[in-house]
C-alpha cells in the first residue's frame, strides 16, 4: 500500500524514516541509475523510480535516435549573445514544461563550461568563454526550469573543456584559474539558483578523475559552498567504488553499475573503506531529489513520452533565436533587406537546405519540425520574389548514413543485426534487430547486452547506376562485404571511441560501381573494441558501426559554379555556411577555425561575392570560424544554432522584423594560432593524454588584452554585435564601495543614462569591466573582467537611465590559501559597449580603502 504524504511530500523526518526502512542491498540499488535513464525504485517501500533526459537545448527523452519528437530550443551560446536574464529564464521553464512531456524530471542541463577554445566541439552547448555571463545566464535558465518543478544538472563540474580524449585526458590547471574561470560559473549557480543536481565531468583534473580526489566535491561543493543538492556522475564517469561513495557522489551513471555493485559496495564496507553513514548520505540525496520533483505525491507514475508542439513554444523559440543572432557587419546599411526592393534572390551555401537547429551529441534531437532558412524565405516573401537555390558546396565530416535503396531480409527497409556471444560469428545469434538504416550502436541497447559479435545484413538494390562514393568505420575492428567481397576493412579499434559513438570520424573512404536495378547484398561484421582505452568503461564491449553513401552525381556536381552562376542572375545573394552537428558535436573537437570542408565553402563565398557584390553571408555555428572572404562582402550575420525555428529566425532579422541585438558571448580570433590556449587543446596534440592550461587565467578576450594591450588583434571582439539603430551614453556614475565588512550581497551600483538615437526600435546590452589596481599583489591578473551587464529595449529617440551592480567578488582575485582578496586602490570602471577599447562609452573609479580577504 503507498504511503500517504502530505501535498508536499514525505518531511525531512520521514524520508530518514524511510531510509531507515531500507536494507543495505536496497540502498545499494539507490546508489546508481537502474538502467540508462531511470534511477533504482524499490516497491516494497514505495520508493518510486525518477527518469532524466538530456538536456540542454530541449530535452530529448529516452531514446538517442529517432525518439519521440521534442521541442529544439536554441543552443546554450545563441541564449547567451542575447544577454538577456528573463528571456534565458522563460526558456528555461519551457524546457521544464517539455520534459514533463517526455515524463522526465530531470533535465541534463545546462551546461556552464567554458569556451577555452574556438575550436571545442561542445562549446556550442555551453554559454561562454565569460564566467560571469555563464553563470548569470544559467542561474536563469535553472530559475525557469525549476520553477516548473523539473531538477536542473548543471553540467559537466569541472573544466570539461575539451572532447577529444575526455575519458582519458588528464588536465592540469592552477587553482587560481579554476576558481576564477572554471569553477566560478558553477558557484554563481549554486549561489543564485540552487540547482538540484549536478553533473561531474570525464577528465581527469590536475592528476585524478572528479570522484577520485576530495578537492572538488567535498572541498568545494559540499564544505565551502555548502551545496545541498544530489550529484551525479556524467555517464560512464564514475570512476571508482570507495572514493566516489567517501567524497560525495550520489548517484553513478548509466545503470546498471560497473563500479557500485551490490558486492563491491558489500566489500568496501566490510573492510571499513566506506561508512554505512557514507552510503546514507548518497541516498538520503536521492531521496530529497524525489521529493522534490513530486516523486513522492503527484507524480509517481513515469508517464508515456508524449510530442507535444506548443504554439507558445514556437513562438518563444522564434523569439530567442532571433534574439541571439549577432549582425557582425553592414556596411552602407545593406541590412535590413527590403522585400519590395528585389525581385530576385540566390540563396547559395550548404545551409540553405538544412535547418542546423543543434549541435551534435547528447544535445541532439529528434525536433518537431526545422525550418530552413530555403522554408523561410519562400514562406516569408510568397511569390513575388524569385527565389532560386544552389547548395554551393558539401561539406560532409561523415558520409550521410546509407539508407535508400536497402531492405532487410524481412522485406523492411534498413539492416537487420544478429548478435552473438561468441567472438566470430559462430553459432546462432542470441538476439536480432531491425535498424532503419546504416548506423548501429548496442550502447543503450540492453537486449544486445553481451554481444561478442554483430552480423549486420541489407539486399541493397541500387536505385541510380554510378561508382558512388562509400565509407565505413566501426568502434572495434569491423568489416564491410558486397557480394561476399571484403571491400573494405578496419583492422584496429576506432582512434577516439568516444567520437564513434555520437558522430563519426576517420571513416575509411572508397568508391564502388552498382548498376540500378541490381541487387547487392551487403554484410557489415563487428567486434568490440579489444581493449578499454580509458579509465572510464561507457564503451566497453560495445560494438558500433556505419556505413555512409553519397551518389557519384552528387558528389561530382560542379555545385560551385551552380551558385555562382545564379548569384551572378540575382539582385542579392544569401550565402549560408556553417557547422554541421557532425562537424560541432559532442565527443570529437575540431582540428581548424577554417569552415569545413578542405576550403568548400570559403572559396564558395568569394567566388559568390565576385559575382554579385550584393552578398550576405549567414554564419551557422557554435564557434567562431576564420572568415578569410570578410572584406569582400557587406554584409554577416552569427546564427549560432537557433532551434527548430532557425530559417524563421534568420529571416526575421534580415528583413528587419527583428531588430539585432545579439552580442558576441565570445571573442572571435583572426586566426586558429591567436587563441588563448593554441597549441594545448584537444587535437593539437592527440597523442599526449596530458593537457595544460597554459593560459591560466587569460581566456577569452582576457588573453587578448593581456597580450596586445589596448590593440583589437581580434576579428571581433567579445561583447561587440551591430543594431540597425544607434545608441549613445550620458552621466555614468558610481555609488559605493568594498570594506572587509562587505558580504556577498553588498553591491556597487553604476549608473548610465542610454538614448536610442536611430529611428529603428532596438535593445543595447550596457556591459560593465573592472580592472584592478595596477600596484597590488594580483600581479598577473587580467587586465579586465566583465561585472554587470543589463540589456535595454528602447524606442526610437527614447532614453533610459539603468543601474548595473557588482559584488565584492568582481573586485576579487583568487590567492593560494584558499581565500579571495581584494586590493586596495583605484579600480578602474568602464561602461562599454563590447570589450574593446573602441566600444568605450564612459570610465569611472571606483576607490577601495584598504586590502582585505574574503573565504571562499
Ligand atoms: C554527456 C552528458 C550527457 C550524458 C547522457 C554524456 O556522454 O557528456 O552531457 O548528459 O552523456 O547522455
Amino acid at each position: 500500500m503507498a504511503a500517504q504524504y502530505g501535498p508536499a511530500g514525505p518531511s525531512e523526518d520521514e524520508l530518514k524514516a524511510l531510509l531507515a526502512q531500507c536494507t543495505v542491498e536496497e540502498k545499494i540499488q539507490l546508489l546508481s541509475l537502474k538502467n540508462f535513464w531511470e534511477t533504482s525504485n524499490i516497491d516494497r517501500l514505495d520508493i518510486p523510480s525518477l527518469k532524466v533526459s538530456d538536456g540542454p537545448n530541449g530535452a530529448r527523452g529516452g531514446e538517442f535516435f529517432d525518439g519521440v519528437t521534442a521541442a529544439c530550443f536554441p543552443a546554450c551560446v545563441s541564449l547567451a549573445a542575447t544577454f538577456d536574464r528573463s528571456l534565458c529564464e522563460r526558456i528555461g521553464a519551457a524546457i521544464g514544461q517539455e520534459a514533463q512531456t517526455k515524463g522526465a524530471y530531470v533535465l541534463l542541463g545546462p551546461t556552464v563550461c567554458c569556451h577555452r577554445s574556438p575550436v571545442g566541439g561542445r562549446n556550442f552547448e555551453a554559454f561562454s568563454e565569460d564566467p560571469y555571463v555563464s553563470g548569470a545566464l544559467a542561474s536563469s535558465y535553472v530559475k525557469g526550469l525549476q520553477s516548473e518543478r523539473v531538477a536542473a544538472t548543471v553540467k559537466h563540474f569541472v573544466a570539461n573543456e575539451q572532447d577529444t580524449r575526455r575519458f582519458t585526458v588528464n588536465e592540469t590547471i592552477s587553482e587560481r584559474a579554476l576558481r576564477e574561470i572554471y569553477l566560478r560559473p558553477f558557484e554563481m549557480v549554486i549561489k543564485q539558483a540552487d540547482p538540484w543536481c549536478i553533473m561531474t565531468s570525464y577528465p581527469k583534473i590536475n592528476g585524478a578523475h572528479m570522484d577520485a580526489q576530495p578537492t572538488f566535491l567535498k572541498d568545494i561543493l559540499r564544505e565551502q559552498w555548502g551545496y545541498q543538492g544530489l550529484l551525479m556522475s556524467d555517464w560512464g564517469a564514475t570512476s571508482n567504488c570507495d572514493g566516489s561513495l567517501t567524497y560525495g557522489l550520489d548517484l553513478e551513471t548509466p545503470g546498471p553499475p560497473k563500479h557500485r555493485t551490490v558486492e563491491a559496495v558489500q566489500s568496501s564496507l566490510a573492510a571499513s573503506r566506506v561508512t554505512e553513514q557514507d552510503v546514507d548520505d548518497r541516498v538520503l540525496a536521492l531521496l530529497k531529489l524525489l521529493k522534490k520533483v513530486g516523486k513522492f505525491t503527484d507524480r509517481r507514475a513515469t508517464p508515456e513520452e508524449q510530442a507535444v508542439d506548443r504554439p507558445e513554444h514556437r513562438a518563444l523559440i522564434r523569439e530567442a533565436g532571433a534574439a541571439g543572432i549577432v549582425l557582425l557587419k553592414n556596411d552602407s546599411s545593406v541590412l535590413p533587406m527590403n522585400k519590395t526592393a528585389c525581385k530576385k534572390i540566390a540563396l547559395v551555401g550548404p545551409l540553405v537546405d538544412i535547418a542546423a537547429a543543434h549541435g551534435g551529441g547528447s544535445a541532439s534531437l529528434n525536433c518537431h519540425y526545422k525550418v530552413s532558412p530555403y522554408e523561410a524565405f519562400q514562406k516569408g516573401l510568397g511569390t513575388d520574389v524569385e527565389v532560386t537555390t544552389s547548395k554551393g558546396a558539401n561539406i560532409y565530416r561523415a558520409y550521410p548514413d546509407l539508407e535508400a535503396g536497402s531492405v532487410n531480409r524481412n522485406g523492411n527497409p534498413g539492416f537487420i543485426a544478429d548478435f552473438f556471444k561468441s567472438n566470430d560469428l559462430s553459432g546462432e545469434p542470441f538476439y536480432s534487430e531491425e535498424y532503419p538504416r546504416a548506423a548501429f550502436t548496442t550502447l543503450m541497447n540492453v537486449s544486445a547486452t553481451g554481444a561478442q559479435s554483430v552480423r549486420f545484413t541489407s539486399t541493397y538494390t541500387a536505385p541510380v547506376s554510378g561508382t558512388h562514393y562509400l565509407s565505413f568505420s566501426g568502434l572495434g575492428p569491423s568489416k564491410f562485404f558486397i557480394n561476399g567481397e571484403l571491400v573494405s576493412h578496419q583492422a584496429e579499434q576506432m582512434r577516439d571511441s568516444m567520437a564513434f559513438l555520437l558522430g563519426v570520424q576517420d571513416e575509411l573512404r572508397f568508391q564502388h560501381t552498382f548498376v540500378a536495378g541490381t541487387a547487392y547484398e551487403f554484410v557489415i561484421e563487428s567486434v568490440p573494441s579489444p581493449v578499454s582505452n580509458s579509465d572510464l568503461h561507457l564503451l566497453d564491449n560495445q560494438v558500433a558501426a556505419h556505413l555512409g553513401y553519397v551518389a557519384q552525381a552528387d558528389m561530382e556536381k560542379d555545385l560551385l559554379a551552380e551558385a555562382v552562376g545564379l548569384a551572378a542572375e540575382a539582385d542579392f545573394v544569401v550565402c549560408f555556411v556553417g557547422n554541421t552537428a557532425q562537424w560541432e558535436t559532442e565527443g570529437q573537437d575540431m582540428s581548424e577555425m577554417a569552415l569545413p570542408a578542405q576550403g568548400s565553402q570559403d572559396q564558395l563565398v568569394s567566388a559568390v561575392a565576385k559575382a554579385n557584390p550584393n552578398t550576405i553571408v549567414v554564419v551557422t555555428t557554435g564557434i567562431p570560424v576564420a572568415m578569410p572572404w570578410l572584406s569582400q562582402v557587406p554584409a554577416v550575420l552569427q546564427a549560432w544554432y537557433a532551434g527548430q525555428e532557425t530559417g524563421n529566425a534568420i529571416f526575421d532579422v534580415l528583413f528587419g522584423a527583428v531588430n539585432p541585438s545579439g552580442k558576441l558571448p565570445v571573442s572571435w580570433p583572426k586566426r586558429y594560432e591567436d587563441s588563448p590556449c593554441f597549441g594545448n587543446f584537444g587535437l593539437d596534440s592527440y597523442d599526449s593524454l596530458q593537457v595544460e592550461y597554459v593560459e591560466g587565467v587569460n581566456v577569452g578576450y582576457r588573453h587578448f588584452d593581456q597580450k596586445y594591450g589596448n590593440n583589437d588583434e581580434v576579428l571581433f571582439p567579445f561583447g561587440f554585435g551591430l543594431s540597425y539603430t544607434s545608441f549613445s551614453f550620458a552621466d555614468a556614475t558610481i555609488e559605493g564601495t568594498f570594506n572587509k565588512k562587505a558580504t556577498e550581497s553588498d553591491v556597487v551600483t553604476v549608473s548610465v543614462t542610454v538614448t536610442n538615437t536611430g529611428s529603428t526600435a532596438g535593445s543595447e546590452t550596457v556591459q560593465v569591466y573592472l580592472a584592478l589596481p595596477t600596484e597590488g599583489a594580483g600581479a598577473g591578473r587580467p587586465p579586465k573582467a566583465l561585472v554587470s551587464f543589463e540589456k535595454l529595449y528602447l524606442q526610437p529617440g527614447e532614453s533610459k537611465r539603468t543601474q548595473l551592480t557588482f559584488a565584492r567578488d568582481g573586485a576579487a582575485y583568487w590567492i593560494e590559501g584558499q581565500a579571495w582578496r581584494v586590493d586596495g586602490g583605484n579600480h578602474s570602471v568602464t561602461v562599454a559597449t563590447s570589450s574593446s577599447p573602441r566600444d568605450v562609452q564612459a570610465t569611472l573609479e571606483l576607490e577601495i580603502k584598504e586590502a582585505f580577504d574574503f573565504a571562499a
